[in-house]
């Protein structure tokens, strides 16, 4: 049975972080909230416990682990060689939605880095993952507490409709704030690599070490032969049983496809939804429309993505038409999640 405790932010939170943090010391698996998604949590440095994350999750063993710090200082604990740009980062971003991936040192196991060399390390600003780290005394190995393949969790009842009876503990408090997991950057190499974008942008990057170049398999370009440099990003993720389709173009004229698609597919006694802004969703004829929030407020799109995406699988849509959406900040990161859910169905309309 899955223990499930709520964040009060009273004095009663201590008892939380003790029985967590005991949990995780004796090599079991807590999910507890952090800035971007709820996480899956095991001692890093326990192989035996983090396999389970795997086994939970169904998860495929290749795919690495990020590992959660409370403390700059862990990097020298962790990785083989810290790189001034890494230290410059760090300073600049963490805590917060960054995950840095650098050379490993021997005592960060194979188990959870995929058989890589390297260790993908974050220090997160949630108060109640950071809480958490510091006060179990461990290092915290956590992918997205989703079932593999699905959404990511953007609050408690997603990780518990995934994961309970298969993990001993969720931490609930349902103030993730960003909605799509971190910006991953390789430092492991010559040129500071993207290798999954999320609220911090290569601009924001360069800005703080210069060059930075975006691994050209992320993109809307998953073109055949271009792997991913992070394993994760290979898998079609994020998806939602519908079918769904992104729609590009002139607002008039996608607004008018997507409604003569919706009636053919209405008529033919299809499940349907579209997915709009709040200044667009007035224009759609469909019983299902759903906001994903402001057309120029990107952060407000990240924010509910996941959560409209489960939705969706809720109420049995068969087909999802969207609006594609500001790619400018977290943009990028939202388009990029949206694509993979598409499976990379996109029409242009001109
Ligand atoms: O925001 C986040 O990063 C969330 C929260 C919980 O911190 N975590 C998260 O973890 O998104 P996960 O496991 O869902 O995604 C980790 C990604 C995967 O795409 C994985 O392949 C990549 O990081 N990754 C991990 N270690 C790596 C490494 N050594 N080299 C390249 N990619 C790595
Ligand atoms: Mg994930």
């Amino acid at each position: 049975e899955t223990i499930i405790k709520k964040i009060t932010h009273t004095e009663e939170d201590k008892k939380i972080y003790e029985q967590a943090g005991q949990i995780l010391r004796e090599g079991g698996l807590v999910a507890f909230p952090t800035e971007t998604v709820y996480g899956l949590g095991a001692d890093a440095l326990d192989a035996k416990a983090s396999a389970k994350i795997y086994a939970a999750k169904g998860r495929p063993s290749d795919n690495p682990l990020i590992v959660h710090i409370a403390d700059v200082n862990a990097l020298y604990d962790l990785a083989k060689e810290v790189p001034d740009k890494a230290l410059v980062l760090a300073e600049k971003f963490w805590p917060g939605p960054l995950t840095m991936i650098l050379k490993k040192k021997d005592k960060v196991p194979d188990s959870i880095t995929g058989g890589l060399g390297t260790v993908a390390i974050r220090m997160p600003s949630h108060p109640v993952a950071a809480e958490l780290i510091r006060s179990s005394g461990v290092y915290i190995a956590a992918p997205s507490a989703n079932t593999s393949g699905k959404p990511s969790p953007t609050r408690a009842e997603h990780v518990i409709n995934d994961l309970s009876g298969r993990i001993d503990m969720i931490i609930q408090d349902d103030t993730v704030d960003i909605g799509v997991e971190s910006t991953i950057i390789d430092l492991s190499e010559e040129v500071p690599t993207i290798l999954r974008p999320g609220y911090i942008t290569q601009a924001m990057f360069e800005e703080a070490i210069g060059k930075t170049i975006i691994d050209p398999a992320i993109m809307g370009s998953l073109k055949e032969g271009v792997v991913p440099k992070a394993p994760g990003m290979k898998y079609k993720h994020y998806a939602p049983n519908a079918d769904v389709t992104i729609v590009e173009g002139q607002h008039e004229k996608v607004v008018q496809y997507i409604n003569a698609q919706i009636a053919e597919k209405e008529a033919e006694g299809h499940r349907c939804a579209v997915m709009a802004t709040d200044e667009t969703k007035d224009k759609y004829i469909c019983s299902d429309i759903v906001s994903a929030g402001h057309k120029d407020d990107e952060l407000s799109v990240a924010r509910n993505l996941y959560a409209i995406l489960r939705d969706f699988d809720k109420q049995n849509i068969e087909f999802v038409y969207s609006e594609s959406f500001e790619t400018k900040n977290v943009g990028q990161a939202v388009m990029n999640r949206l694509i993979k859910a598409a499976g990379h169905k996109i029409v242009k309309l001109d």
